[in-house]
Order: structure tokens, then sequence, then C-alpha cells
């Protein structure tokens, strides 16, 4: 479809933003001079369409309430070829940051752009790319990350990723960046009150005016706080390189509003209280931040974000969903909808999911299952798989016969979950909108992306010997997460749909776990029926630590249990990451392999029924993935570097850890999908 003039200027009018119309080239008639250093936070373009994007910077001025800047669109980096220009307010209000859709453009191309004020003072120059047209066959390629933190890490992967893309043919370019949230950290470090943290010196980012302090880490409680944050991880080089370099196209994860909140609810350790001003101020400082194609309350307009005016009360009167109907929590978390779905070419439909701001409060955290008890240490963040699944289906669990108690070990609990519905990450509505597009997509490829991990993340210490340690209390096997891998009954819903409706090429990519998995969606392990209805990758982190980074800093060397996390070999500068053999193979190759340092005779002792949803893990990895994306195939990179706990002073961005590929032909509905891995350089270690 391509627009008239007049259609142009109706859309562009009822989507409130400021427009462009690309008519003729001609050279750009300002006397622009770039001035980096009036515009601290660099460029950014996000949410490409096959005709338009949104293009932001931040242009702050010392007095006054508001300046009109002038951006330019151009087809070559030299400016002679200007297709279009628009004023672009900035304003004290949105903390002197703008958003300008330029619509009109064509499709695939790549576009230059820059920003100018009235004394001719220039931003820096962006790149940006427009999406191919809905039918366009050609292959699409997109990067995805999430966890970036400055204040403990360096973000040099986005350095390699510039470096590779560069040289890389027009047609293997990434076309755009998809950023699965931790973009910031709210949890702020000062270094005179931490110097070190595993293996990282903390650096000095930030001061918040207004903290509440939990720990060593300092939380915002203002607006200004959130933007301050966000001001401080833009001025990172390597973070504001990517960002003028390709469209970001961006949900959050936690750390954008509060480390372990939900809805509208603070919680950072031992802080938690309703906050709904601060669910505001998060989602307003997200706005300001990151250009895309959001809803709010105060109509289409992409100047201003007009928060609501709420007050910060108790959680009542939860719904079926523990959706709280309070209305300044549903004033607050509707404040922007974030959700929304991408079409690039003929073979992505991009579907990106918020799994925060309407999940119920996880079944784990409510004061009853205190009774529950714990599994021994380090153990303590596993628990049997088939609690896990009782509190999580409710009154649907096994074909609505819930046990009216929970056993676990020599405790018995009343099942407080009896009578509930299942839980929830999206919420009801959030839910039905994302399998109607499900449902409707007609691109080759179905790509759901969210925050958190779908891959079960389960261990089997129902096979510990006897007499090594306290008795695993569970039935069988363990799980150790609260994101989707608990979410047994959400996620078989999404998945029988997938199944019911013959959807193929679904694939779900996702970040948070900051570590590399690939596998398979599907609803059930072994013992009960493992039946894939999609391919599915997580993400490393950027630079935030993981957990085998974790685990070698705190975990004590003469843990009997220490095998199962570590593997210590002679001479070896540091462990190897013994928990990636843990989630593939089992108990017995980790004990096997820290007797005898055989890997084949460890992988010849693997647990089949343990893990047949997992390809590749790796608890220890750093850095970004691609998936290019065709006719007939998936094929995922995971690029991983080595831990960047320093500053990497190459301009290529450093050496590499390992480089791997998974690839899947397209199959046809009813069949099962199935991953093929090239190890093209480096070594994965214990991740196979
Ligand atoms: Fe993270």
């Amino acid at each position: 479809m391509t627009l008239d003039r007049r259609q142009f200027v109706q859309l562009a009018a009822a989507l409130g933003a400021s427009f462009a119309w690309s008519g003729g080239a001609r050279a750009s008639s300002l006397r622009w001079r770039e001035r980096r250093d009036l515009y601290p936070e660099g460029v950014a373009s996000g949410d490409p369409a096959y005709d338009s994007v949104i293009l932001w910077t931040r242009r702050p001025f010392p007095s006054g309430d508001s300046a009109t800047l002038q951006v330019e669109v151009a087809e070559d980096e030299g400016f002679r070829r200007v297709v279009a220009t628009a004023p672009a307010l900035v304003s004290a209000a949105s903390d002197w940051t703008c958003r300008v859709l330029v619509a009109g453009l064509r499709p695939a191309r790549v576009y230059w752009y820059r920003f100018t004020d009235s004394g001719g003072n220039g931003s820096r120059i962006g790149r940006t790319i427009t999406a191919p047209a809905d039918r366009d066959p050609r292959p699409v390629k997109f990067a995805f990350v999430s966890c970036q933190n400055i204040n403990e890490g360096f973000q040099h992967a986005y350095r390699r990723m510039i470096f590779e893309d560069e040289r890389a043919p027009r047609a293997e370019q990434l076309g755009f960046v998809l950023h699965l949230g931790d973009f910031i950290y709210e949890v702020v470090q000062y270094p005179e009150e931490i110097a070190t943290r595993y293996d990282r010196t903390i650096v000095e980012i930030v001061r918040l005016a207004e903290s509440i302090k939990v720990g060593n880490f300092h939380l915002p409680v203002t607006l200004e706080g959130y933007r301050s944050i966000y001001r401080a991880y833009l001025r990172d080089p390597d973070i504001q390189d990517a960002r003028a370099r390709w469209p970001f196209v961006a949900i959050w994860d936690n750390h954008e509003f509060s480390w372990q909140g939900w809805q509208s609810m603070l919680k950072g350790g031992s802080a938690e209280r309703p906050a709904q001003s601060l669910k505001v101020a998060s989602n307003q400082a997200w706005f300001e931040y990151q250009p895309a194609r959001i809803s709010k309350p105060s109509g289409p307009g992409l100047d201003r974000f007009d928060p609501p005016a709420v007050t910060d009360a108790p959680l009542t009167d939860l719904d079926e969903n523990g959706l709280s109907h309070e209305p300044n929590n549903l004033a607050a978390i509707n404040s922007l909808t974030v959700y929304r779905a991408l079409r690039y070419g003929a073979h992505l439909d991009l579907m990106i999911t918020d799994q925060y701001s309407y999940k119920m409060l996880h079944p784990f955290n409510l004061p009853e299952a205190e009774g529950l008890g714990s599994p021994p240490r380090p153990l303590a963040s596993f628990y049997p798989e088939e609690v896990g699944q009782i509190l999580d289906a409710g009154r649907t669990y096994d074909g609505g016969n819930p046990p009216d108690t929970i056993t676990v070990g020599e405790t018995v609990t009343p099942n407080y979950r009896k009578d509930k519905a299942p839980y929830t990450i999206l919420g009801a509505r959030q839910k039905s909108w994302f399998l109607d597009q499900l449902r409707q997509s007609r691109a080759t490829w179905k790509v759901w992306g969210n925050s958190l991990g779908v891959l079960e993340n389960r261990a089997d210490p129902q096979n510990l010997p006897d007499g090594l340690t306290e008795r695993w209390p569970g039935a069988g096997y363990s799980n150790a997460a609260v994101d989707y891998s608990g979410a047994y009954t959400e996620r078989g819903e999404i998945y029988d749909l997938v199944r019911d409706a013959g959807i193929t090429g679904f694939a779900i990519v996702s970040g948070d776990r900051h570590s590399f998995w690939a596998g398979y969606a599907a609803k059930s392990l072994p013992p009960k029926a493992f039946e894939p209805v999609g391919v599915t990758f997580i993400t490393g982190s950027i630079s935030s630590p993981g957990q085998v980074e974790a685990l070698e800093n705190t975990l004590a060397r003469d843990h009997v249990l220490r095998p199962l996390f570590m593997a210590d070999r002679p001479g070896a500068e540091r462990p190897q990451a013994a928990v990636n053999m843990l989630m593939r193979h089992g108990v017995r190759s980790c004990l096997e392999y820290a007797r005898s340092g055989d890997l084949e005779a460890a992988r010849a002792l693997s647990n089949p029924a343990l893990a047949p949803h997992l390809e590749f893990v790796d608890m220890g990895g750093h850095g970004y993935s691609t998936v290019r994306l065709s006719s007939g195939e998936i094929a995922t990179e995971f690029v991983c570097i080595p831990r960047p706990a320093a500053r990497e002073p190459r301009h290529d961005g450093g050496p590499l850890r390992y480089r791997v590929v998974h690839s899947a032909p397209l199959w046809r509905a009813g069949e099962r999908p199935r991953l093929e891995r090239r190890v093209i350089e480096g070594d994965p270690g214990l991740s196979i």
C-alpha cells in the first residue's frame, strides 16, 4: 500500500506526530555543524515500518520551556539528497527529548538523519532502515539483546556488532535491534559504598538526589531519578553508537521500573510498597527515552507524555487473574501500553509483550508459601517441579482435580491455590491480544519477543546418590525459575493454540536470564509428552553478571554439591561451568565429570528424559544474538564475548569466546521443528 499525500497527512495527524513528506530529493539548505556536546545522549530511531520510522534526540537548553529543532532525513550520509524535513519540538516537560514520526519513506532503505537547532548546532548523524514491504520475500536479519549494566560492566558487545555489520554485505546487515529489556538498571551503586561485585569494579555513573537505599543499591523515587539513569546509560559510547546505527525495537523487563516489582508495586529486597506514582514516572521516562509506537490515554501525540495524576494506594480489589482494580493501579499501568506487533517483510511478524505491568504476584511470593520449606543449599533456588505445577495451575491442576495439600519431603501444607485461577504473566487482556495476533499472522515466521525466558530450567536432583547431602524433598525433577519456566499453564495455552490453529514458523526470543539458551517450545517434558511446537532462544546479557560468575565468587570450594555447578580442572585458570551440564545432562554426568574429568564418560551418563527441550545452555555467556529468517529457514547466531569486566580498547569490540548457530528448516503444521547446531568458531565448553 502506498499513501498519497492527503492520506498520509491524515494518517500522520491521526498519529499526532510531526510529519514529513518525502518529495523529491534535494541538498540540505541548513547550516548544520556537528556539536555532539549539545546533544549528549546522541540520536536514535525506533519501530521501523515499511514507510516510516520514529526519530529521536535530546537537546537540552539552559533556559526557556521549549524550542524547535529541524530534523532532516537523507538518502546519503552527506545530506545531498534530503527527502524529508520536519520540525521537532523539544521541551522541558519531556526532559528536552523529542520523537518525530517520519513517514512517506521507501521500504527496505537505509536513511541518514540529523537534528539542527536554530543556531545551526547539529546532532551527530544517525542511520536508520525502513522495513521491507509486506510481501517482499528478501531474507531479514535482526539482533536481539538484553541486560546492559553500565554500573558494573562494559558494553563493547555493541562494538563487535557494529564492527561485523559494517563489514557485512548489505543483504546480510541487521535491519534492527530488538532490545528485550534491562536497558537500564534502576538499582544504582556508588563506588565508595561498594568497590566491587563478583568480578566487577563498580563504576561511577550517576547520583540520585533522592533514593531508597537497600543494601548497596540506591533506588530512584522520582521521575528525575529515572531520567538521570537513562541519560547516564545513553552517554555510554557503545550504547549510543548502536542506537545511532540501527533502529531499535524495545520492550522493558523488570529494571526499567523495579527490580522485583509487579504491576505498580515497587519491590527491591526489603523495600516493598505500592508505587503508582513511580510506575507512572518510570513509564514517562521510558516514553521519553525509547522511540516506540506506543499508546497512552492522553492521545497519540509523541511530544509529551502527560502523566495521569495518581496517588500511592495498596493494591486491593484483585480479580481472579491477580490484577488489582484499585483505580490508581489501573491508571498507572495503563498510562503506557507498550505491547505491540511489527510487520517486517514477507517473513516476519514480530509480537512483543509486557511481562510486568499485568502479571499476577507469583504464588511462591505469597506468605502462604513459607510453609513449603526450602531445598538444601545451594539448591535453594530449585523447587520440586510438582510443587511449582500445583501452584501454577491452581484449580485447573490435573484436569480440575487439584490436591488439598502440597507435600514437600516431610512437610505438608494446605494447597492455598486450590480454588484459584492459574498463574499469569501476560494478564487476560494482553494475552487475548497476543493470541489474536498469532492467529492472524500471515508472515512465514511468527516471532514472539518477550523479556523473560520460556525454556524450562530444570534439573534431576532425585538422581543424587544417597548420603551425599540432605535428601531432595521433591518427588522428581526440580524447576528453578518463576519466569515462563514455571508458568506451565500460560505457556501451555499459547502452545496449544499454535498446535490447534496449525501455525508453523513459531519462534520465541527472550532475554533476562543473563545466559544463552537454544531449544524447543514445548508444553511439557518427560515423563509427560514432549511435543514441541516451535523453537526458542534466549540471549546472554550484553554485560550484566550471570549465574556462573556469581557461583565462581560465592560457592564454597569444598561444598559437596559444587560438582553440579562448577568443575575445577587442575591447572585451569577458572572452573568450568558444570551448571550448563546439569541443565542439559543431569547430576550423574556432573558427578562423573568431577570424578574423572572425562567428558565422553560424563555425557554417557546423560539423563535423556531431563532436557529433550534443550540444545544449548551457557549460564556464563555474554554478548548478543542475531536471527536470520528466510522462506525456508530460521538461523539464530550466538556471538559470545569474554566477561566484559573491563573496557575493551579494540575497535572491533575485542575477541570472541565462541560463535554458534542453531538453525531449523521451516516445518509443516503438525510436524515438529528440528534444530541443527554449528559451532562456527571458539569453544562453548560444557554448553552442549
Ligand atoms: Fe537483567
